[in-house]
């Protein structure tokens, strides 16, 4: 197959990545900002990034001079002309989205595939401005996207099976482990992790645990990476908060995706976490970390608590079809390094252990956000 020349629009955190890893592969990829400063600052930090690189053996002086080569940076949607695939990575605002991908299909020809990286966005909706809306497809990374292998691919309601099967290809090809899942929000990994983030919250504010606790809990018993105060600390609450809102609001305000207030008060404080110098935790220097309450009960507590509510969402993304029991396994432990799958994870606890603590919290608390999921009682009871 001819590598054909790769289109990206946006020159910030993710659409920067995008052109390093098309390149990387030996694509011809042009960079398209409005912002000249954004494209010379994109120019700059490649260069610094494949120096590191070149540093750490991992490529040649003359592979990062080949890999720089192929990318060309524009503040000119025209030179979008020639490209096979482009990946859009602008503002998440959808009235500027259609602009562009208006725009864009008068430029390239009828079998360019136009793909958003949007996290938020329904790729129908962006879609809905095309005229031949069946090469519309989301092309989903994480952040940062050299280094994350995770990439999801979305195919609107409007996306033909071969524009699918190409782009799914391609970026098979380009090293990545892709899964397919449906156009609803928050794809798989934003919408099965939101109980990471929210019952940590939840347990906060009843009081059962501190901060440190939870995240003492999480990582020591859990075996997760980071414990979900960091975590949220690391991505920013002002940014946790708006995914878990939009999230919340397109699924209809079902309680499950409830947002936080404790969340809320830390965002607007300005406490956005290690960006701001202060979020759950103080970073400022000399300032040390609380220390966790190290109870072993409490802590198990609050991993089954936190466990069995994400091991839930996965349930009910496999019950809705948003993707495969092994696609969404494989989306958590590559998007977000979970330490195992959580179908996985649910069948070496026992199904039924789980089913029990969702039954007991349901009746104790008799809110709708700890209704067990259908799919989980089926397979406990076949
Ligand atoms: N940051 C993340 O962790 C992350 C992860 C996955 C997906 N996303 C998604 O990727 C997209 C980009 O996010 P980001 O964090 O890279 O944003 P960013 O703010 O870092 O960069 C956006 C870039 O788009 C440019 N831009 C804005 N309007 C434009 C236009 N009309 N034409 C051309 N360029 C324009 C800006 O100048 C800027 O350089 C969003 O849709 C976001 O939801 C972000």
């Amino acid at each position: 197959m001819s590598k054909y020349k790769i289109g990206v629009l946006g020159a910030g955190t993710m659409g920067s990545g995008i052109a390093q890893v098309a390149a990387q592969n030996g694509h011809e990829t042009i960079l398209v900002d409005v912002s000249q400063e954004m494209l010379t600052k994109a120019e700059a930090g490649l260069d610094k990034i494949l120096a590191r690189l070149v540093e750490k053996e991992k490529i040649s002086t003359i592979d990062k001079g080949d890999i720089q080569g192929r990318i060309s940076y524009s503040t000119e949607m025209e030179d979008f002309k020639g490209c096979g695939l482009i990946i859009e990575a602008i503002v998440e605002k959808l009235d500027v989205k259609h602009s562009v991908f208006k725009k864009m299909e008068t430029i390239v020809s009828k079998d360019c595939i136009l793909a958003s990286n949007t996290s938020s966005l329904s790729i129908a909706s962006i879609g809905s401005a095309l005229t031949h809306s069946e090469r519309i497809i989301g092309i989903h990374f994480f952040n940062p996207a050299p280094l994350m292998p995770l990439v999801e691919i979305i195919p609107a309601v409007q996306t033909s099976d071969e524009v699918l099967q190409k782009a799914k290809t391609l970026i098979d090809n380009w090293g990545k482990s892709t899964v397919v899942c449906k156009d609803t929000p928050g794809f798989i990994v934003n919408r099965v992790a939101r109980p990471f983030y929210g019952e940590a919250l939840r347990i906060y504010e009843e009081g059962i645990a501190d901060f440190a606790t939870i995240d003492w809990a999480m990582t020591e018993i859990g075996g997760f990476r980071m414990g979900p105060f960091t975590l949220m600390d690391y991505i920013g609450n002002d940014v946790n908060y708006a995914v878990t809102e939009s999230v919340f609001a397109a699924f209809y305000f079902d309680p499950r995706f409830k947002p936080s207030f404790t969340q809320k008060r830390h965002s607007e404080a300005g406490f956005y976490g290690r960006k701001s110098g202060r979020g759950f935790y103080n970073y400022a220097e000399g300032v040390a970390l609380p220390e966790p309450k190290k109870d072993m009960k409490l802590g198990q507590m609050i991993v089954d608590r936190i466990l069995a509510m994400l091991i839930n969402e996965a349930y009910d993304a496999v019950l809705m079809q948003v993707a495969s029991a092994e696609d969404v396994d494989k989306a958590m432990t590559k998007g977000v390094n979970y330490p195992k799958g959580l179908l996985a994870w649910a069948k070496e606890i026992g199904p039924e252990k789980i089913l029990e603590q969702l039954e007991s919290l349901f009746k104790e608390y008799c809110e709708d956000r700890y209704r067990p999921n259908v799919l989980l009682k089926r397979e406990v009871n076949a």
